[in-house]
């Protein structure tokens, strides 16, 4: 196990009917900004009961945060801000209201252009504090300290991560998800899934703690993913399908262990070119970098077979093989096809994918550093 160090600071209120404790769970005195998307939160309850929780309170709302959040939108948002002193964040929704909630609350001090924090790594040296009330359990945002921010006019999607930015507390009400269309609970049962690959299939480095957990996360949403398509508003379902979703990418997992997150930097350039949903491009790109990337996973990914999928062949290559067809499987199970050409994305697009790969310099991807531009083209090829 390598060295580390751990800490998630971010207080998790779990459980059917706890968006009232946002109440107690705001600074007394706070002028508060709720954020939220595209209106989903006033149909299925959540912004009423929001309203309800700060009755009392000074706050102001900003709505269109929309899915790959966009800078240009985050922007406007700043500006209120700043007009209304605001001094306290509330996004509701999913990843998308969340991310971008974290942009707003790093851009509203930071001197010079915000984009430059993800394009430039540009650091930023204070944040609002932020709460946040969860709707759609995929990203694990609400309790890491990333962001993924879209620039509508460059059709490019990037990110940053920083400590300031973790919510100080996350909301996390089952009942919330049970409006979600199939369409996202797949996605998020597949995002969730492929954040735990992307901390587990690399090599080994005797970590057994984090490997069992991340086994028995993977193992939870074989198990319930399905199950939240058929039954969606079982409750058992819904809150273990949310809580594997945080736990896939609150840093638990990922301490001490190398990871891969290149199926990551690809698939937000087939998101940013082609507009795929964030978890559709993870279904096309993580079985071809399994398969591309076989031999440098290979221990990792016989474990994964044995005691994922319960896999006993004896010819190991055999059992790889089924490993990726029972990954492939579970997303197209999900109803997430897991080829380019399932969305309608032709092989001519692959050379301009990796152009954009190149200008934002992912060039050595992979737990390794040897995904280079050549091989995210072959990679793509097998996804085709
Ligand atoms: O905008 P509204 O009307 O709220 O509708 C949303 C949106 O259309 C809807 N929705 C959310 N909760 C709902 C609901 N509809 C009905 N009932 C509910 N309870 O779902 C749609 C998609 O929402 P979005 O927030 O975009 O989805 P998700 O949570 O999957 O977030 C995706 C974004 O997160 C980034 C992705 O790249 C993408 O931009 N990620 C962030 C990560 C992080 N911060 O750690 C890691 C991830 O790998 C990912 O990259
Ligand atoms: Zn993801």
């Amino acid at each position: 196990m390598q060295n580390f160090t751990f800490s998630n600071p971010t207080k998790i209120v779990f459980g059917e009917g706890q968006i009232k404790e946002i109440a107690n769970l705001v600074p007394a005195g706070a002028r508060i900004l709720v954020t939220y998307g595209g209106g989903s939160i006033k149909k299925n309850g959540v912004y009423d009961q929001v309203v309800k929780a700060l009755e009392g309170k000074t706050w102001f709302e900003f709505s269109g945060i929309e899915p790959n959040p966009h800078y240009e939108t985050l922007m406007k948002a700043v500006e209120l801000v700043k007009k209304e002193k605001i001094d306290f964040l509330l996004p509701v929704g999913g990843g998308s209201v969340i991310d971008g909630t974290k942009l707003i609350a790093a851009a509203v001090n930071f001197e010079g252009e915000p984009w430059d924090i993800m394009a430039k790594h540009q650091p930023f040296f204070s944040a609002l504090p932020i709460g946040c009330v969860l709707t759609l359990p995929a990203t694990g945002t609400e309790s890491n300290g990333n962001s993924v921010i879209t620039k509508a006019a460059t059709q490019e999607k990037l990110s940053f991560g920083s400590p300031l930015v973790y919510p100080q507390f996350a909301i996390l009400d089952p009942t919330t998800t049970y409006s979600l269309p199939p369409r996202q609970i797949a996605n998020g049962a597949v995002d969730a899934f492929v954040h735990i690959m992307e901390q587990y299939l690399t090599y080994p480095v005797d970590a057994k703690v984090q490997d069992r957990f991340a086994e028995g996360l993977l193992m939870t949403l074989i198990e319930e993913g399905p199950r939240s398509l058929k039954e969606p508003t079982n409750y058992a379902v819904r809150a273990n399908v949310m809580w594997a979703a945080t736990m896939a990418l609150n840093g638990l997992i990922g301490v001490g262990v190398p990871q891969d997150w290149a199926t990551h930097m690809i698939g937000h350039e087939l998101t940013a070119m082609h507009g795929l949903d964030h978890a559709q491009t993870l279904a096309v790109v993580l079985p071809a970098v399994m398969q591309h990337q076989r031999d440098k996973k290979r221990a990792k990914l016989l474990q994964y077979g044995r005691r994922v999928w319960n896999l006993n062949h004896a010819d190991e290559d055999a059992l790889i093989d089924a490993a990726i067809a029972a990954t492939k499987n579970f997303f197209e199970q999900m109803g997430t096809p897991t080829t380019l050409s399932g969305y309608g994305v032709g092989r001519d697009s692959i050379p301009k994918l990796v152009d954009m790969l190149v200008k934002h310099e992912l060039l050595a991807l992979g737990e390794h550093g040897v995904i280079t531009p050549e091989v995210s083209r072959e990679i793509l090829e097998l996804a085709a």
